[in-house]
């Protein structure tokens, strides 16, 4: 145990600095690093230094294959120009040019490239902001205990009238943020347990400042009688932790509260009910929601957007050993509700209900959990999008569904309906944990959750399929991917579209 502590302390103090981004001005006579031109007009480019067999060949490429890439050779240094059509900015054209921008991170990282210039032609900011964003986000590695590491772009200097610095800034403050919820889904439970994680919070809330932390721990837990919590952390060798993070600006444009609740199972073993052969692979993954809405009020704070915002974090493993609670186990809720446990490995659902509960008692205008909640939600939708569903907050879904395909954090909306409640009936308490042998696994979750949030209105996003992918998923790499924050981010950006 001792040892354990030691080194997470160690090693968590070891992460390395992001993606250095600036605005700049190019030389094309004294290139002192590659180019990356980004080409959305079909008009000859007038910025480009190409002679005139160039700009037909270029013409050419661009006519044969709008995403085409054309490198020209000016040695040392290279140009590269990456083509695509301009001519109808949507949301599909941004997401194109993050995918772009991962492509040619991996080239980059190939010829072992630290240094870029970004600018382009027929190209409005929006779009080299979407590029930047994916040159920043591909280019992160969870390599810290990797004794050799790759490769990789440190500096970014972006043409100085493309973007202005206060957008470009703000911008990167977030994906900064990106950065370090992505270290933190990826780090073990070896390294970074209950305790730990909560620590970690306070320092990071101390740090960006503007932030209030308090962390209860077990003893304080045991006391408000967190009957799901207390239950799934029984396996575990480490302490629970509840944590409570607040960021309410003066100048404020909600009158209530927006609680952020997420699920926060530093490793999800099943617990008695162990999960077998390799689906506890990755389950290190299972705070991703907890990393998310830390990660959202953190950044809010950090670039002073005006809502009032509460996160609450239930945080424990889940591991069979010790008193583990078992099947058959009825519990008594935080709210009183009592629940039959008909499989320990449904537990993100116990652990979030006391969350909600407590949280609906601070009388909240809104409720999101965000969890990496049901394998049934991967089965449906893959990997693309995140499940979600409302209850009472039809308004709030909405713009989240139209944010997320903007930034292309996309939602697919699940019904909420009360017909769903009567498989979660039990004979012998008010509710089970999960009707094993139904169908809707994605749906009964939400609706249990439902429950919880004692008529707030209440949004619940389902991020198993998309908080951590086995195999690279272009820009979101390989890993945590940190799905969601751009999306949660955005909406509290528009958050008074709400009011
Ligand atoms: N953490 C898992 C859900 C999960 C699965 C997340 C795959 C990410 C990828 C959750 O706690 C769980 O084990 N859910 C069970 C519920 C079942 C026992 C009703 C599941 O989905 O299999
Ligand atoms: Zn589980
Ligand atoms: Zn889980």
């Amino acid at each position: 145990m001792w040892v354990a502590k030691k080194c997470v302390f160690l090693q968590i103090k070891n992460l390395k600095k992001s993606m250095n981004i600036k605005l700049g001005k190019i030389d094309y006579r004294s290139l002192d690093r590659p180019v990356i031109f980004l080409y959305g007009s079909d008009v000859a480019s007038r910025t480009l230094p190409l002679k005139r067999d160039e700009v037909l060949f270029l013409d050419q490429r661009r006519k044969d294959d709008i995403s085409s890439l054309v490198v020209f050779n000016r040695l040392p240094e290279k140009i590269y120009v990456q083509n695509f059509d301009s001519d109808m900015p949507s949301n599909e054209t941004l997401e194109k040019l993050r995918k772009f921008a991962a492509e040619l991170q991996l080239l980059l990282c190939k010829e072992k490239v630290e240094k870029v210039f970004v600018t382009g032609e027929g190209v409005i900011p929006e779009e080299v902001v979407a590029f930047v964003e994916g040159l920043h986000m591909a280019s992160y590695r969870f390599d810290k205990y990797k004794s050799k590491k790759e490769c990789l772009l440190k500096e970014v200097v972006l043409e100085q009238h493309i973007v202005e610095q206060a957008a470009l800034d703000e911008n990167v403050r977030l994906w900064q943020r990106i950065d370090s919820m992505r270290n933190w889904v990826n780090e073990p439970v070896m390294q970074l347990n209950a305790e730990r994680f909560a620590d970690i919070l306070k320092e990071e809330a101390e740090k960006v400042g503007a932030v209030k932390c308090t962390i209860m721990g077990q003893k304080k837990i045991e006391s408000m009688k967190m009957g799901g919590l207390l239950a799934v952390n029984r396996g575990s060798v480490d302490e629970a932790r509840f944590v409570v993070m607040e960021y309410k600006p003066a100048d404020r444009i909600n009158k209530k509260p927006v609680a952020l609740v997420g699920k926060g199972v530093m490793y999800d073993t099943g617990g008695l009910n162990i999960k077998p052969d390799d689906y506890m692979t990755e389950m290190k993954s299972d705070m991703a929601g907890a990393a998310l809405m830390a990660s959202t009020l953190l950044a809010a704070a950090e670039n002073g957007l005006r809502v009032w915002l509460r996160a609450y974090l239930p945080l424990t493993d889940n591991r069979p050993g010790k008193n583990a609670y078992a099947a058959d186990d009825i519990l008594t809720m935080y709210d009183g509700t009592t629940v039959e446990i008909t499989n320990t490995d449904a537990e993100g659902r116990l652990i979030l209900a006391d969350a909600i509960a407590y949280a609906s008692k601070d009388d909240p205008e809104l409720i999101i959990d965000a969890a990496t909640l049901t394998g049934a939600a991967v089965r449906a939708l893959g990997t693309k999008v995140a499940a979600a569903m409302q209850d009472g907050a039809e308004g709030p879904l909405n713009l989240l569904r139209i944010l997320g395909g903007k930034v292309y954090e996309r939602l697919a909306e699940l019904p909420m309906w009360k017909d769903y409640d009567e498989l979660l009936k039990s004979d012998v308490a008010d509710m089970i944990n999960c009707n094993l042998h139904a169908n809707a696994g994605t749906i009964t979750a939400g609706r249990f959750l439902a429950h919880f949030a004692h008529g707030c209105p209440y949004v619940h996003l389902d991020i198993a399929g998309v908080a951590f992918y086995s195999k690279r998923e272009s820009f979101y790499g390989v890993g945590a991917s940190g799905f969601g924050l751009r999306l949660l981010y955005a909406f509290f950006q528009m958050y008074d579209a709400l009011i």
